[in-house]
């Protein structure tokens, strides 16, 4: 580990687990835990659980756990010193960089540089729009699209001037560095590699923040009938746009306090909607709609509603994203709004209360793809055949399944059909479908009863310090026969030599993130109450060596036997036999 062991401790120390996974996942007390939905797969019903006590997190679907730091390093795909900064800077805790790895090190340099710059060319685009006189024309764009200047103020709007060296000149005066320069998008390499000319012109800026408040990348929009409309930022290494929803830094509280989230198209959807009060809300800027998104966004509301123009390019669009949400068993509400309007438009001109009163009204995700396929092919018997051949797929999905049966007895109603031939036909698509918790339960099954028993062991010793006393004074470790959750155990033991065993302390030792999802779900099993505790913890170390010693003597028996008999071939045959056996229960070999 590059950064000092104390540094990373402080941090762990001043810092706090259900602070941190607060500002991603919305999370409910209920005794010692909290409890949320975990941002890390496909739930409904929350089995994401955090323990202020022991500072860790643990899903109980997926199996996702650790502390504060891999809860950053996961939900933010940051690497390990990464996650130290960022949770040192959030508590005020100064880390030195010199002795991080020198790769890492620059590679975060290299990021933390493309933000500040970012930042730093949001800036010089708002203040051209505020104060050039080249600006005049954006200026009136934004004041014809009822854009206040509070809205500008609040989201850095900014404009890029009709010139081709704007950034190169302010690059220039920055003195930036070609592999920045090149790297942040802002410029394009001439194609006859003499030098750089500006992506953004004439056009209207909107920086696009990601959670954190940094500017990851730019939007353009040309002001008059000039094509491309928007322009945006290509990928960067700040700027992933299947991760990055607009808007979110400003409306995430908002999206909390509601419970659900608006998903809209445009910049400026996503702004008039916010202008006239409707603050929870999201756009994705014309991208489809990944399971990223969706995953970041259910860390802030469980319910979400698609807002689509009634256009054929919407309501695809909306047709298109669906299963995403079904899949992540997110309650979806589908608002397609009156022909000829976009959100921007309708909230300009019915207000905030008619559009709430809209998006209280909008469609189920399986209503709506029934209409959607019945106007594609009508009602004749081939019609109504394609229709269910089109849905069939979304409500096999469906994971619920009294929503499920109520779906199939709806769409046979609307279709004339009879409800078994509908269960039928979803039937044949439901199968192949494998669920995430399908596959977690079966790899449950499978353990071995040495690794439950072993995996017992560690749990109380992790969460009881006499335990851990006791282990080490009969040396129960020895006996495991799993390698893995030996060397766990010794790591433990280590830890508590040096004084320090919480779990969530525990886990910044270890490197691999198994392992600490392992030590997760060790800390969150249960311990019987301290009377029952003793009596436990006694009878697990007894059979554990009961059992170790029982199967070693078996062979050692075997062995002596085929000696005694002076069958030489034999006993080396079953010495090898042994050794194998001994190398497969420590884990070497499957
Ligand atoms: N978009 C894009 N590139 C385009 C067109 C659209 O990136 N060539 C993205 C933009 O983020 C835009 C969103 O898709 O905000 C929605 O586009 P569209 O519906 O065409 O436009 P509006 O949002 O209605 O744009 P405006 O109101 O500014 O005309
Ligand atoms: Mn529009």
């Amino acid at each position: 580990m590059l950064i000092p062991e104390d540094k990373i401790s402080e941090i762990l120390n001043r810092a706090d687990i259900v602070d941190v996974v607060s500002d991603a996942v919305a999370l409910k007390k209920s005794g010692h835990n909290y409890f949320g939905v975990c941002p890390f797969h496909s739930e409904k019903t929350p089995s994401f659980s955090v323990s202020p006590q022991k500072q860790i997190f643990y899903c109980f679907g997926c199996g996702a756990g650790g502390n504060a730091f891999s809860f950053l390093m996961k939900h933010h795909g940051l690497v390990f010193p990464e996650a130290v900064k960022m949770l040192a800077r959030k508590y005020g805790i100064e880390v030195e960089t010199e002795t991080m790895d020198p790769g890492v090190k620059k590679k975060m340099a290299f990021r933390e540089g493309l933000f500040r710059l970012n930042r730093r060319v949001s800036e010089h685009y708002f203040q051209t729009l505020q104060t050039s006189n080249r600006a005049r024309a954006a200026r009136e764009y934004l004041a014809a699209r009822k854009i206040s200047q509070e809205t500008i103020d609040r989201f850095r709007i900014g404009y890029a001037p009709d010139a081709w060296d704007d950034m190169v000149t302010f690059f220039r005066k920055l003195k930036l560095g070609r592999r920045l320069a090149e790297a942040s998008g802002l410029v394009v390499p001439r194609k006859r590699k003499n030098g750089y000319y500006d992506r953004f012109r004439n056009r209207v800026v909107f920086p696009i923040f990601d959670v954190n408040m940094q500017v990851a990348g730019f939007g353009g929009r040309v002001m008059d009938d000039a094509v491309p409309k928007y322009l945006n930022s290509p990928e960067t290494p700040v700027y992933n746009k299947s991760r990055i929803l607009y808007g979110l830094h400003q409306s995430k509280t908002a999206c909390r306090q509601e419970g659900v989230v608006y998903i809209v198209e445009g910049y400026f959807d996503f702004l008039s909607l916010y202008q006239h009060g409707v603050k929870n809300s999201v756009a994705t800027l014309g991208t489809a709609l990944t399971d990223e998104h969706v995953r970041v966004l259910k860390g802030y509301a469980s319910k979400m509603v698609l807002v689509f123009d009634s256009d054929t390019a919407g309501v695809n669009a909306a047709r298109r994203s669906v299963g995403t949400f079904v899949r992540q068993g997110v309650e979806l509400g589908i608002l397609v709004l009156p022909k000829g309007k976009d959100p921007d438009s309708f909230v300009c001109e019915h207000g905030k209360a008619a559009f709430e009163e809209a998006a209280a009204g909008a469609m189920a995700v399986i209503p709506f793809l029934t209409e959607v396929a019945l106007e594609k092919h009508g009602l004749s018997i081939e019609g109504k055949i394609r229709v269910l051949d089109d849905i069939k797929q979304s409500i096999a999905g469906v994971e619920d399944s009294a929503a499920r049966s109520l779906y199939v007895r709806e769409i046979s109603q609307r279709l004339g059909l009879d409800e078994n031939a509908v269960l039928e036909k979803v039937r044949t698509a439901g199968v192949g479908i494998t669920t995430a918790d399908g596959e977690s339960q079966s790899r449950k099954t499978g353990e071995l009863e040495s690794d439950k028993r072993e995996k017992q062991m560690l749990s109380l010793m992790i969460q009881d310090s006499t335990v851990r006393e006791e282990i080490r004074k009969k040396n129960i470790l020895d006996y495991f026969f799993s390698e893995r959750l030996r060397r766990i155990g010794n790591r433990v033991e280590r830890c508590d030599r040096q004084g320090s065993l919480l779990a969530a302390d525990l886990m910044s030792c270890l490197e691999n993130s198994e392992d600490q999802e392992l030590i997760a779900s060790l800390a969150m099993m249960e311990v019987p109450g301290v009377d029952n505790l003793h009596e436990k913890s006694v009878s697990l170390m007894n059979r554990i060596v009961k059992i170790r010693n029982k199967r070693d003597n078996r062979l050692a028996d075997k062995i002596k036997k085929a000696e005694q008999g002076g069958n030489s071939e034999l006993s080396l045959e079953l010495l090898a036999k042994r050794q194998m056996e001994v190398r497969k229960l420590h884990g070497y070999e499957k």
